[in-house]
């Protein structure tokens, strides 16, 4: 989870755990460090807390000018040292962020050569493999050049080489890693907070890039191993715990680090090596006897929990009611006692939710909440907690949160169907393999953004928007028109693509702008017919879908937004990403305060 490197000039042991220090906010289970000694590579590494770690090293001193560090969440494995990073052979040490989507062949192919593994993590793959290009006698830089096409996944990685102390490789491929530059040193960090201790005068690597530090400066390549100029800045993040890097906004940010927030997310509730889910031990309910689930929630938190009604009925044949908490808390629902409501909100203070989940508890039911802040409220007095894992989030309109609850729930609707036994276990590996791929085509939605930027600066001259979509892309309507007034002020209404005959389409003519969400699914006919309702009456339809769907739709639309063809379990997850852009570049157009929108507040704890 959090990622350090240091080509130094004096012992950097202690350096690397004060930097991991400064990444503990977020969260970890286990952590540890590689240095050169006398030009081998040795490490020292700790479950639990970096005190447990500091102690190793006091007890067991590292000299070395040269290191990595790293703090890790358990995601492939249990966290325990033995599969605490970094990992290494008697070549390579590698420290790794993210998920390695195909490990699980490429371990086999390297078992199957006689290589010898140590963990059960998917980092060790990548240690055999840079080795396997060593041994044949490939140069470091050549035999990272070579491995890092044959991984899938989104991911950041920063490599040690035995009998190199003037060189450390690192690679970002969806999750962030910075050059740190110093004075006669050179640094890798997560995040500009990891580097802080260090030196403020950084350079964000871009997606696919990868980059070769030495004592005296870095050398940085793009995907195709061209060399490449980043842009050197000034980073801020020693005065603040949170920075906004190289974004102009918060919001920008937030939508940017949601591949790795959301694998963080996920590494909760999957177990990447069995491929199964995981709920936590002490549940206080038994899905099995449940009956009838509330969901509860407002605003952003809401659209993820009316996905998340999808999802349960779908996998969990689990009834699902789900309302506005503000709706709820008076609606004197009757509820069955011994039933469950779960409750959706990022900081757990929602005046409006907790009365609802109140009501709940009050009722005798056992309350579940997915919350993002696990200090709060709703936190503290839910029966049982699923937290996600999304970090703090400062842009008032919710980015990251949303699909890291979108996450959370997807793999807890998951669960609950195997354990209602709804789901083989064939269809809970299929599903959980799919929920891995989301950090991958994240990173992928995120290259539409110069698409999107440009599409942005037409939207922000009209008035009115209308989203559609249908299914899992009903909620994500919804929330795409949210995001859009939140921060645009244009007014905008999602609809259920069925819906549209029903009153909207009288509102559509040429300067109304209608925003399609439709990925080539089951139900991706259905709505054709609604966008061709629109078409005919002279509507402006800006299409977001796979490439199926934009060779089938019979339309000509005014834009067409293609992301790649996925499962459609995880659709509304990377579907997300470009409403939020949208929103965002149509704020950002228009000049408006994106990150503290007017009349809005990031909690609302007044009815
Ligand atoms: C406010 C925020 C929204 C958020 C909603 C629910 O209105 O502006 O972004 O979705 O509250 O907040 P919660 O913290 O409960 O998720």
């Amino acid at each position: 989870c959090g990622i350090v490197g240091i080509v130094g000039r004096s012992a950097v042991a202690g350096r690397l755990v004060e930097s991991l220090r400064r990444l503990e906010y977020r969260g970890y289970d286990s952590a540890g460090v590689a240095t050169l000694e006398a030009g081998h590579i040795v490490r020292r590494r700790a479950e639990g807390k970096l005190v447990n770690l500091g102690d190793k090293l006091a007890a067991a001193p590292l000299d070395g000018h040269v290191g990595i560090g790293h703090t890790r969440w358990a995601t492939h494995g249990a966290p325990t040292e033995r599969n605490a990073h970094p990992h290494a052979t008697d070549r390579v040490a590698v420290v790794h962020n993210g998920i390695i989507e195909n490990f699980r062949d490429l371990r086999e192919a390297l078992i199957a050569k006689g290589r010898r593994f140590q963990s059960d993590t998917d980092t060790e793959v990548v240690a055999h493999m840079v080795s396997e290009e060593l041994e044949a006698g490939r140069d470091p830089e050549a035999a990272v050049a070579a491995v890092l096409p044959k991984l899938t996944g989104a991911f950041a990685l920063a490599f040690l080489f035995d009998g190199r102390d003037d060189l450390m490789i690192g690679a970002r491929r969806g999750s962030p890693l910075a050059v740190g530059y110093g004075r006669g040193e050179m640094f890798f960090g997560s995040d500009a907070i990891a580097l802080a201790p260090f030196t403020s005068t950084i350079a964000y690597l871009e997606d696919g890039d990868w980059a070769t530090i030495t004592h005296d400066g870095v050398t940085i390549r793009n995907e195709a191993n061209a060399v490449v100029a980043r842009q050197v800045m000034q980073s801020n993040a020693s005065a603040f715990l949170v920075d906004k890097g190289n974004h102009r906004h918060f919001m920008a940010k937030e939508i940017h680090e949601q591949p790795e927030v959301v694998s963080h997310t996920l590494s909760r509730y999957v177990d990447f090596t069995t491929g199964r889910t995981r709920l936590p031990d002490d549940l206080p309910f038994d899905f099995r006897g449940v009956r009838r689930l509330v969901i509860s929630a407002c605003g952003t938190a809401y659209y993820a929990g009316l996905t998340a009604k999808y999802w349960f009925e779908r996998f969990a044949r689990l009834p699902v009611d789900i309302d506005i908490a503000s709706e709820f808390r008076y609606r004197e629902a009757p509820l069955d006692p011994g039933d469950v409501s779960l409750f959706v909100s990022q900081s757990g203070e929602t005046a409006d939710t907790l009365a609802a989940l109140r009501y709940c508890k009050g009722a005798g039911q056992k309350v579940a909440a997915v919350v993002n802040v696990q200090e709060s409220t709703i936190a503290r007095e839910a029966d049982a907690v699923f937290p996600t894992l999304a970090g703090p989030e400062i842009g008032v309109a919710s980015t990251k949160a949303f699909t890291c609850q979108l996450t959370a729930l997807a793999a807890i609707a998951v669960a609950a169907g195997r354990v209602r036994g709804e789901l083989s276990e064939a269809d809970e590996e299929r599903l959980v393999t799919a929920l891995m791929e989301i950090p991958r085509y994240m990173a992928e939605a995120l290259k539409r953004e110069p698409q999107i930027e440009k599409l942005a600066k037409t939207l922000s001259k009209v008035e009115h928007v209308l989203y559609l979509g249908r299914g899992t892309s009903f909620p994500l309507a919804l929330e795409g028109a949210l995001k859009l007034k939140e921060i645009s002020y244009i007014h905008a209404e999602g609809y259920a693509a069925g819906e549209l005959k029903h009153g909207p389409i009288a509102l559509i003519d040429e300067t109304m702008p209608v925003i399609v969400i439709a990925p080539h699914d089951r139900i991706f006919e259905k709505t054709v017919s609604n966008m061709q309702e629109v078409a005919a009456r002279g509507g402006r339809i800006i299409l977001i879908t796979d490439p199926k769907g934009a060779e089938a739709t019979g339309v000509e639309p005014f834009e067409t937004i293609v992301l790649p063809e996925m499962p459609a379990t995880i659709a509304p997850l990377v579907y997300a990403i470009p409403i939020q852009l949208l929103a965002y570049h149509t704020a950002v157009s228009i000049g408006t305060d994106v990150d503290q929108p007017r009349n809005l507040a990031k909690s609302v704890t007044v009815e």
